[in-house]
């Protein structure tokens, strides 16, 4: 038995690849800082997934020790939660390969992700792009996860780790457990301000339609105050008033406040006014995050720390199931 208790086991990843959005603080980052009191976690940079698109190294070094001191900002705390780094514990590169001969050309066809992602790069539709959901599988049934909090553009790699991992427990008897994909409640969909029936993206290539979490205060209210809304001049949650909508969405999710509540609270107000008080809530609530950003970006040995005795315990824990899979395959160990 893993040195975890794996029963009511989460796990989560992120990808290492920019500074993240308000979207991905409102709908991931802040659900898997609530979580820790909730499960037993274990959350991963997915590093090795990010170089199905090509990386500058020396942004992609940057941008994995931004993201991992950003996410201590938020609140993971490594004393209880391991929050590691995917690529220094090489268990993950091996599950997958031995995963990617249990898994069909055909599903991996089938999977939108890939399909959108090789238009968008098709200059560079690598393997690794094409597999890229068994290294997925690989991670969360490494560590016996039940529940996997994802984006809804994540679910279908969930529903194929499942079958995966059906169908490995078929041949060879109870190995893995079956995660299921869990979609946080509240704050999961936040939009782009600029074009609101998107989903709010670090690659959009306007900068306004995103708030990147170490935005400015000054940035963050020049970018609400430009937010497309609509031209009734009604604070009204209802079809076809998606910039209304979001900007309800995002005061809503972090003001805890109902969708009524805040209908009253600006009634006979103008949008000025609204978008003024969505970008002040907003404004609190990232400030203290920045400024422990700060403070952990400018200690790397602290980061580091971190992530070392995280990469341990993970790599205990992804060495067994490694072990036991290899054993179950036939190798000779
Ligand atoms: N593919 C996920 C994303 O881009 C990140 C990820 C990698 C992940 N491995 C995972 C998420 C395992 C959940 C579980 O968002």
């Amino acid at each position: 038995m893993s040195i975890i208790n794996c029963e009511n086991r989460m796990f989560s990843a992120v990808q290492p690849s920019g500074m993240p959005t308000l979207g991905n603080y409102l709908g991931a980052i802040r659900n898997w800082v609530k979580s820790q009191e909730k499960f037993n976690c274990i959350f991963m940079l997915a590093d090795l997934h990010t170089i199905t698109v090509r990386q500058n190294p020396e942004e992609f070094r940057k941008n994995i020790i931004e993201a991992y001191a950003l996410f201590l900002a938020c609140g993971i705390n490594t004393s209880k939660t391991p929050f590691f780094i995917q690529s220094h514990v090489s268990a993950h590169s091996e599950l997958a390969w031995i995963l990617d001969c249990y898994t069909q050309f055909g599903e991996l066809s089938r999977m939108t992700q890939f399909k959108d992602k090789s238009k968008k790069y098709a200059n560079d539709v690598n393997a690794g792009l094409f597999c890229y959901p068994v290294l997925m599988a690989g991670d969360i049934l490494l560590y016996k996860s039940k529940y996997v909090p994802v984006g809804a553009d994540q679910k279908q790699h969930v529903e194929l780790t499942r079958d995966v991992a059906q169908r490995f427990n078929n041949i060879y008897g109870d190995t893995f457990i079956l995660p299921e994909p869990f979609i946080p409640e509240v704050g999961a969909r936040v939009m782009s301000l600029q074009e609101p029936t998107k989903k709010m993206s670090k690659s959009d290539a306007n900068a306004n339609g995103y708030i990147a979490i170490l935005d400015s205060p000054d940035i963050i209210m020049k970018k609400f105050k430009r937010a497309v809304t609509d031209s009734e001049a009604k604070v009204e949650y209802k079809e076809g008033k998606d910039g209304v909508n979001n900007l309800m969405g995002i005061y809503s999710a972090i003001t805890g406040k109902s969708l009524e509540e805040i209908e009253s609270e600006f009634d006979g107000k103008g949008y000025g006014v609204f978008k003024t008080k969505v970008a002040e809530v907003v404004i609190e609530e990232l400030r203290p995050i920045q400024e422990k950003f700060k403070d952990y970006i400018n200690n790397i040995d602290y980061i580091k720390e971190c992530y070392k005795k995280s990469d341990d315990i993970a790599r205990e824990i992804a060495d067994e199931t490694v072990k036991e899979v290899k054993q179950k395959v036939g190798f000779v160990l």
